[in-house]
């Protein structure tokens, strides 16, 4: 632990009230208040149940005003606030904690920037098909120096929860199903965040979240409950948080899910054992909106009082928004119901961060001024395609008329289908709060100032296929471009689905272009992975674009027309069917595995296979691979294999390392990724990947929890996606291991 701002911590602490102590514990969000006659959860939820229309809840909207409870904030009882995006209101709140409170503790700013502020950049499961830390780390400095200039000190962010099942919404957050992916994801965005010096002023505190295993929600339904065993969430769940910590993280939050039992709010084990004992953790935690106080509805706590109670002791610094603290805590203490040491504890940990990121010098690190010339700027927008086009992934691309459909050629006459081609503010994805829509370029406006001619139409009129539109515009065009998928409220926070395939009005138009006989391109916008085997069969060629930020259409033109190669992979498996959920490369074998015969895993009326594997994607040219060799150097296997483009383009391949180990004393995933580069290639160059995988990341943990790096032979599997590898074995001698 750095010990640098312990004297003053405790200093502070010295002269702090009981009541000055809890409130540095308190997050408040700005509460709305207006010309309504309920809460504003309860006005949210009637627009949910069609009980007003969105243009009634904008309307009301429009007509509210924030509280930030200023009041509060005088009597010392407020020590964050969240969700303030603006420098104007961040300075005039800190103004009063700094000048008008007895010890003038400056507030800590917390907000979502989950995937840019207000450049917003392709959502984390779409970047990470980028299979690029450089470049996540780019973006993630981007983001910070956006945010810090409306005021933003911290983000709740990365998201690292490692998800396998595409139901859960929030798989959109983060970088998919892979454990080895989600770590590094996690780490560069801290970097990122971070910068070298998080005391400067346009760096921002990470922080890490859903700790832990929220990703394994059970069913895939948003804040249901996590059972899974030890062994599990050691090898594949804790390890992407780990690694954010190891990159310098100083904030962590716990996760609004139980783990096999106990809610992580209130978990001792978690926050005290795994996060501060072993990981040796030394930064700040801060629940999850309102967490503290559902611990009554988990059924762990009688009442707020014990949820607070139970929260302080597992160590839960700062409750976000549910205000169990600031009711309770005070009463608790004073009582000998909680220990004033926890508590201190907690003040000491929120007021460690507030003195790294620089605060008590300069509480005010930016002003409106910076703000306006912030945002937004060009080489900004130039990062925010380049990763867009880095995160699409071509999933087909057939031959028409001889030639492979995609790139096209300028002198083809499209006709482009479907509303979201031409959506701006569908374009930026779940949880991008800074953004404002119009600042994203739709496909179609892409393509005006691109000068191509094309003619467009939704294609859907009152959630019918519009016959009459489609017809003359199909019929006269070369190729029918059709724009697919999810609405952004459709992946995300409380947004699981049961059925993740296509909604059957967007089948039935596809259906509709794809009776003209004329090439089809797909061009999907979605959140989360999909069931595609009909539009596969349908389509000529599938572009995944996800939800692409605010250069969408600028990034959909580059790759269209063949400015750029798609090299982007996926990092989630896309199942051919929904109840295959979850579905990941990185499954244990079982006694019986799927195969010809009746009596073995699989199902009766889905192929065992999902439609597109993890790893998978296609570029304008083509690889082959040769030679895979694997050497033992001290405590390392040195995997090399060579790889070749074989096409008439250059490209960048993403050359994925497995390995299995084939026999242990406990059953090992079939295949799990240790190792990736991503390779340019000119046409026709070959070059050699080489991977150095220790021994000691061998390993698993034992039915008696210890990490164990077992002799014999392991499979080592490199290729272009978890289905597509060759493969080689070695042994590992019980005298190499170590
Ligand atoms: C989400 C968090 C988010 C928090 C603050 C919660 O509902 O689960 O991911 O950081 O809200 O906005």
């Amino acid at each position: 632990m750095s010990r640098k701002y312990e004297d003053r911590i405790q200093e502070l602490l010295n002269k702090m009230t009981l009541q000055e102590k809890v409130g540095q514990l308190r997050q408040c969000g700005p509460s709305l208040v207006g010309a309504f006659e309920v809460s504003f959860e309860e006005l949210l939820d009637m627009m949910f149940d069609g009980r007003i229309t969105q243009e009634e809840f904008a309307r009301l909207m429009g007509t509210a005003k924030q509280d930030f409870r200023e009041d509060d904030l005088r009597d010392g009882r407020i020590g964050s606030y969240n969700g303030i995006g603006d420098a104007a209101t961040a300075n005039r709140l800190q103004k009063i904690a700094v000048t008008e409170t007895r010890l003038g503790i400056p507030l800590l700013f917390g907000y979502d920037v989950i995937h840019g502020f207000r450049t917003v950049t392709p959502i984390p499961l779409a970047e990470s098909c980028a299979w690029e830390p450089e470049l996540w780390e780019r973006t993630g400095r981007m983001a910070a120096e956006e945010a810090t200039a409306a005021g933003v000190h911290m983000t709740f962010a990365p998201m690292v929860d490692v998800s396998k099942d595409a139901r859960w919404g929030r798989i959109s957050e983060g970088a998919g199903e892979d454990t080895l992916l989600a770590g590094l994801y996690g780490a560069a965005k801290v970097r990122g965040f971070q910068g070298d010096d998080l005391s400067a002023a346009d760096s921002m505190a990470a922080c890490v979240k859903h700790f832990a295993a929220y990703g394994a929600a059970e069913a895939g339904r948003d804040y249901n409950r996590v059972d899974m065993s030890m062994q599990r969430l050691w090898e594949e769940y804790l390890p992407p948080y780990k690694a954010c910590i190891e990159a310098g993280a100083r904030a962590i939050m716990p996760a609004f899910n139980d783990i096999n039992g106990v809610p992580c709010s209130v978990n001792e084990w978690l926050l005290k054992e795994v996060l501060r004992e072993k990981w040796g953790f030394d930064g700040m935690t801060v629940s999850d909106a309102n967490a503290i106080a559902e611990c009554v509805n988990h059924g762990v706590a009688r009442d707020r009082a014990e949820a607070a109670a139970l929260a302080l002791e597992a160590g839960m610094d700062m409750d976000m928004t549910s205000e169990v603290y600031i009711e309770n805590l005070e009463k608790l203490v004073t009582e000998g119901q909680v220990k004033e040491e926890s508590l201190d504890r907690a003040v000491a940990d929120i007021l460690r961060i507030k003195f790294e990121l620089g605060l008590f010098d300069h509480p005010y690190r930016t002003d409106e001024e910076r703000q306006s010339r912030a945002m937004l700027k060009p080489k900004y927008r130039s990062l925010a395609r380049e990763a867009a086009v880095k995160s699409m992934v071509l999933l087909k691309n057939d031959a028409a008329s001889g030639e492979m459909l995609l790139p096209l050629d300028k002198s083809k006459k499209i006709a482009v289908f479907g509303e979201l081609a031409s959506s701006k503010s569908e374009m930026t994805g779940a949880w991008a709060i800074g953004a404002e829509g119009n600042d994203c370029v739709s496909l179609t406006e892409a393509l005006e100032a691109e000068g191509i001619l094309f003619t467009y139409t939704e294609g859907i009129c009152n959630g019918k296929v519009d016959r009459g539109a489609i017809e003359e515009n199909a019929a006269n065009a070369d190729v029918l471009l059709i724009a697919m998928g999810e609405h952004k409220e459709e992946s995300g926070e409380a947004a699981s689905r049961a059925d993740i395939s296509i909604p059957e009005v967007q089948m039935k138009l596809l259906e509709a272009l794809a009776a003209f006989s004329k090439p089809v391109v797909v061009l999907l916008f979605n959140g989360r992975p999909l069931t595609l085997s009909r539009v596969h069969e349908k389509a000529t060629a599938v572009l995944e674009a996800w939800h692409p930020g605010v250069e969408a259409g600028n990034a959909l033109v580059d790759i269209l027309y063949g400015k750029e190669n798609p090299s982007g992979k996926l990092t989630a498996t896309f199942p051919f069917a929904s109840g295959q959920c979850p579905m990941y490369y990185a499954h244990m074998n079982t006694g019986r595995p799927g195969g010809k015969s009746k009596f073995t895993s699989k199902y009766l009326d889905t192929p065992l296979e999902p439609v597109y594997p993890f790893g998978y994607g296609l570029s304008y040219t083509s690889y082959e691979y040769r030679d895979l060799k694997i050497e033992k150097k001290e405590k390392a296997f040195l995997v090399s294999v060579y790889v070749k483009n074989v096409g008439s383009r250059a490209g960048e391949e993403i050359v994925q390392c497995y390995v299995q180990d084939k026999a242990a004393k406990r059953v090992r995933p079939v295949k799990l990724l240790k190792a990736f580069d991503k390779v340019r290639l000119e046409a026709g160059e070959e070059k050699q990947v080489c991977f150095t995988v220790p021994f000691e990341e061998l390993g698993y943990y034992d039915w008696n929890m210890k990490y164990v790096v077992e002799d014999g032979e392991f499979v080592f599997y490199v290729g272009k996606n978890s289905s597509d590898c060759l493969n080689a074995s070695v042994i590992l001698e019980r005298s190499e291991r170590r």
